[in-house]
């Protein structure tokens, strides 16, 4: 039997929210954001969660992971300046066959978007979840003229949990690092075993309620909807 780990990401700063507080940590209907998605992995199929959080922020994570009893959680570490950073820290301390790297930002992942994943990691090293986007999406070229646009149904937007074989994405991000890779054009874990191996993630169905809170427009629809 495959055991498998969740990395729960918690070491941003947030900057485009413009809060005080850690958008993760603003609480929305008495529970911060982050034990959303914690409690979600809680109760599902995963085995361990690993939580990356910045470090003056590990004793917060600790009374979180306590309050919310999300008695998986094995480890709080500590993240980097990068997301990138972030993610291998939490992979030192994975131990599952299976790895779901999951942005603490995304509250309402649901566990039939875990399953899905987990499933799919059967048949594949690499999985995503992934939603239509609704828009029509345009390139707009360097003297500010609109290029034609890109056929709508063929695009999608990347969600998290992104999900890997733990060798694997322990192995790409390595490769990377001796390589001296730009991390700031590799913007999620999809990418890395993209660049390292031309590896393709599996798709599977992401839901908009997945959404990232990234803004305080995000955190208004968040508090509209719970
Ligand atoms: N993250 C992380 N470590 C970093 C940067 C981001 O663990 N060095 C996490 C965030 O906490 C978040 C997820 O990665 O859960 C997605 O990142 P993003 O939405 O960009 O969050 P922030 O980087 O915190 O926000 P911003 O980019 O607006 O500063
Ligand atoms: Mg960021």
């Amino acid at each position: 039997m495959m055991k498998t780990t969740a990395i729960v990401l918690a070491a941003g700063k947030g900057s485009r929210m413009k809060s005080n507080t850690p958008k993760q940590f603003i609480g929305v209907k008495g529970k911060p954001i982050i034990a959303y998605s914690l409690e979600t992995f809680e109760k599902s199929s995963v085995d361990q969660i690993v939580l990356v959080t910045s470090e003056d922020n590990i004793d917060r994570c600790n009374s979180i992971v306590k309050n919310f009893n999300i008695e998986k959680c094995s480890d709080i570490v500590a993240g980097g300046s990068e997301r990138a950073l972030s993610v291998c820290n939490g992979l030192k301390k994975a131990t599952g066959d299976y790895v779901l790297i999951h942005d603490g930002a995304r509250p309402l992942v649901s566990s039939r978007i875990i399953k899905d994943t987990i499933e799919a990691l059967k048949d594949h090293p690499a999985v995503v979840a992934v939603v239509p986007v609704k828009d029509t999406i345009r390139q707009i070229g360097e003297n500010g003229e609109l290029k034609d646009a890109i056929e709508r149904s063929s695009l999608f937007g990347m969600q998290t949990p992104q999900a890997f074989w733990r060798e694997k994405i322990i192995e790409a991000y390595d490769k990377l690092f001796k390589e001296n890779a730009d991390f700031s054009k590799i913007t999620d874990d999809v990418m890395v075993l993209e660049k390292a191996f031309g590896i393709h993630a599996f798709p599977v169905d992401g839901e908009e309620m997945n959404r990232k809170i990234t803004t305080p427009e995000d955190l208004a629809w968040l508090k509209s909807i719970v």
